[in-house]
C-alpha cells in the first residue's frame, strides 16, 4: 500500500497536465496543493498564477512561478486546490488550512476548479468532516452562540488567525441532510465571513488510491 503523500503527489502531478501556456492558474493550499505548485514550476509552462494563501505565493515564488495579486484579477482559466472532505457529486468541505476564504473566491473565478486529493479524503457524507467558519473576531462570542444552533460542537482554533487577519470556529457535528441550506444560514450570521462548503464551484476531481487515479466529473459520475 503506498502512503498518503504518494497519492496526494500523484493526483496532483496528473491535475496539472490540463495546464497549457498562458493560462492564468489558481493555486491551492495545503499539502497536495503544495505538490501541484511544484509539479506546475517543472513543467516550465508560460503560465502566470494567482494564490488562496500567502505560504502558497510564498512557495510559488520560491520555485520561479509568476504569481499575480489578486486584487488585480476578475478572471482565472483553472483553479486547482485540495479538500478535507469530497463526496460523489463532489461537494466538498475545505478549510482545515485555514485559506477556505480565499479559496472559494478564487474557485468561483475560475472557468474550471479541480480538486486533487489521495483517497482518503473521498466521503459517502460530509457531516464527519468538521466545518471550518471564518469570523470576524469582533464577532467571536456572537457567533459562537449562533454557531451552537447548527453544530454540535464548536471549537476556536487558540490564537490562530487567516491570513484575513481572521478566526476560525471548526464546528463538529453537523447534519448534511441540506448542506446548501446550511451554507445559507451559515452566511447569514453577522460576523462570519466564510465558511468551508464548496457546493457547486468544483468541475473536476483528481483522486489518487494507491498509485491509481481516477478523475470525476462534474454530472458525469455514479452517485
Ligand atoms: C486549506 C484547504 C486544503 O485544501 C485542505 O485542508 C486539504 O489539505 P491537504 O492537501 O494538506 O490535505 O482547504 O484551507
Amino acid at each position: 500500500m503506498r502512503d498518503r503523500d504518494a497519492d496526494k503527489r500523484l493526483a496532483a502531478e496528473t491535475a496539472v497536465g490540463e495546464v497549457r501556456d498562458h493560462m492564468l492558474v489558481g493555486l491551492g493550499t495545503g499539502s497536495t496543493a503544495a505538490h501541484a505548485i511544484a509539479a506546475l514550476a517543472a513543467r516550465g509552462l508560460r503560465i502566470e498564477t494567482v494564490a488562496t494563501s500567502e505560504a502558497s505565493a510564498a512557495l510559488a515564488r520560491s520555485k520561479g512561478l509568476v504569481v499575480r495579486d489578486f486584487a488585480d484579477v476578475a478572471h482565472v482559466d483553472l483553479a486547482i486546490d485540495g479538500a478535507d472532505a469530497i463526496d460523489a457529486r463532489l461537494r466538498c468541505v475545505k478549510g482545515a488550512g485555514g485559506a477556505m476564504l480565499r479559496e472559494k473566491v478564487v474557485a468561483e473565478a475560475a472557468r474550471r476548479m479541480l480538486v486533487i486529493a489521495d483517497g482518503t479524503k473521498r466521503v459517502a457524507r460530509l457531516g464527519a468532516t468538521a466545518l471550518p467558519v471564518e469570523v470576524l473576531p469582533f464577532a467571536r462570542a456572537f457567533v459562537l452562540d449562533r454557531l451552537s444552533a447548527y453544530f454540535v460542537r464548536c471549537v476556536e482554533r487558540a490564537g490562530y488567525r487567516t491570513d484575513n487577519g481572521h478566526i476560525v470556529i471548526d464546528g463538529h457535528g453537523w447534519d448534511d441532510a441540506s448542506p446548501r441550506a446550511l451554507a445559507d444560514r451559515l452566511m447569514a450570521v453577522p460576523g462570519v465571513v466564510g465558511h468551508g462548503l464548496f457546493l457547486r464551484e468544483v468541475d473536476a476531481a483528481y483522486i489518487a488510491e494507491n498509485g491509481i487515479v481516477t478523475r470525476l466529473e462534474r454530472g458525469r459520475n455514479p452517485r
